[in-house]
């Protein structure tokens, strides 16, 4: 064999391969499976791509090997079989589960087995057409001497995984949970390796959970999948705002309802605040559902622009239903529902309230407006306020009053009852 070129001469010989015009480069689109749930397929992109292999991270019992055992089944055409290997529950459990979920049949395998050996020697014999590893923490690879869950193993079972996953065409799901801690061995180690992480997440007194693409090399990241978690597993919601509006109060102080877009789709939720007098020499700032930061600029921002005074009074804001916000397009919101309690005054309820608040108290435009606002009309909305470069550039919508604003003291007036 001649010796590899060295240096210059190597580069030299790299440059005459041949670049192609971009407009030549032929996309071939990848064929994709379907989980049977279209919230499920939404935050994958479109469906499973032959395979890739998708990381589902989330906290212990919030439903992840429920996900997985109702989406995994469907991933088998007629004729083929799919392989749940699990290292948390045995077989038997597994199947109890199955029947709560309805779920049986010949061409679902369940395999009880940690070594990674061993479970890449099953799958060689087996030739699923798609595989779940539940859960990466509990899976070893003997050529490592390390406990199950540590980094090294982690990293080394996720990468031979990733391998096999290639090498087949097969799609492979590897489950990993994720601890409060910030994971030491969780999926955020695995996150770079992975074609893709979802997160599932929720709030576990609630039913609702949400599926969140944090990194996709085959979709946008954008988009959430909402579901419900019932007796019979877990359902999807294709509407949203219903469900999150559903126990919102009548008549109450500091709640608000926000707009959130999420990927393609705009979700209504309600936010709220609770504002006391303070018994610690710190008074309390609590931000549930948005971000902590975030949250105190707000208060900044009301105490500088707007003279409140804050520095003696707790502040508690929360999301209902667990879901999380970090959109700058609900600061009004935030601002609103902040003052709503600290006068004690409520929101007029048919009042949706969005947009983005500067350090200097005003307010910013934000994103896909009209797309917001069709959801509040659809809702039931009668009015909405949104920053008044906005309103500038929309074409009225029929049955919403449109209300400009320019200043948070402004949105203040107009929407405290
Ligand atoms: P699970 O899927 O085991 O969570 P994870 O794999 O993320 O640890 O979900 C556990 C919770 O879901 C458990 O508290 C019971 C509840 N659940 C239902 O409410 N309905 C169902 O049909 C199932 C299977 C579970
Ligand atoms: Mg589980």
């Amino acid at each position: 064999m001649a010796p590899a070129p060295k240096g210059r001469q190597g580069l030299a010989k790299a440059a005459t391969a041949v670049a192609t015009p971009i407009s030549d480069i032929e996309i071939v689109g990848e064929p994709r499976h379907s989980t049977g749930m279209g919230e499920f397929d939404r935050v994958l992109g479109g469906g499973v791509v032959p395979g890739s292999v998708m990381l589902i991270g989330g906290d212990p019992g919030i439903g992840k090997t429920t996900l997985l055992l109702q989406a995994l089944p469907l991933l088998a055409e007629s004729g083929e079989q799919v392989l749940y290997v699990s290292g948390e529950e045995s077989p038997r459990q597994i199947k109890m589960r199955g029947e709560r979920l309805g779920i049986g049949g010949k061409h679902l395998l369940i395999l009880g087995e940690t070594s990674l050996e061993h479970i890449l020697k099953a799958i060689q014999e087996i030739k699923p057409a798609a595989v779940v590893v539940d859960s990466i923490q509990t899976v070893y690879t003997e050529q490592l001497t390390s406990a199950p869950g540590s980094i090294s193993q982690v990293q080394e079972v996720a990468g031979q995984l990733m391998w096999f996953a290639k090498r087949n065409n097969v799609p492979v799901f590897i489950i990993g949970h994720v601890t409060k801690e910030g994971a030491i061995a969780g999926p955020r180690l695995l996150e770079h390796i992975v074609d893709t992480v979802l997160y599932f997440e929720g709030d576990k007194s609630h039913s609702f959970r949400i599926l969140r693409a944090v990194k996709n090399r085959f979709g946008s990241t954008n988009e959430i999948g909402v579901f419900e978690m019932k007796d019979g597993g877990l359902e999807e919601v294709s509407n949203p705002s219903e469900l999150f509006l559903a126990e919102r109060p009548q008549r109450s102080t500091g709640s608000v309802v926000v707009s959130s877009l999420e990927g393609t789709r705009p979700i209504l939720v309600e936010l709220q605040a609770l504002v006391s007098g303070t018994n610690y020499p710190m008074p309390k700032r609590m931000a549930n559902g948005v971000e902590a930061n975030r949250l105190s600029l707000l208060l900044a921002v009301m105490e500088k622009r707007l003279g409140m005074h804050l520095s003696g009074q707790d502040v508690y804001v929360n999301v209902v239903g667990g879901i999380h916000i970090d959109e700058p397009a609900i600061d009004l919101g935030i601002v609103a529902a902040v003052t709503s309690s600290l006068r004690e005054c409520p929101i007029d309820f048919t009042t949706l309230v969005m947009g983005e608040v500067g350090l200097g108290g005003e307010v910013r435009a934000i994103s896909q407006a009209e797309l917001r606002i069709r959801e509040a009309a659809k809702m039931g909305f009668k009015r909405c306020l949104l920053p008044e470069r906005n309103v500038a550039k929309l074409d009225p919508v029929e049955g919403i009053e449109l209300v400009g604003i320019r200043e948070v003291g402004d949105a203040l007036d107009a929407v405290l009852v």
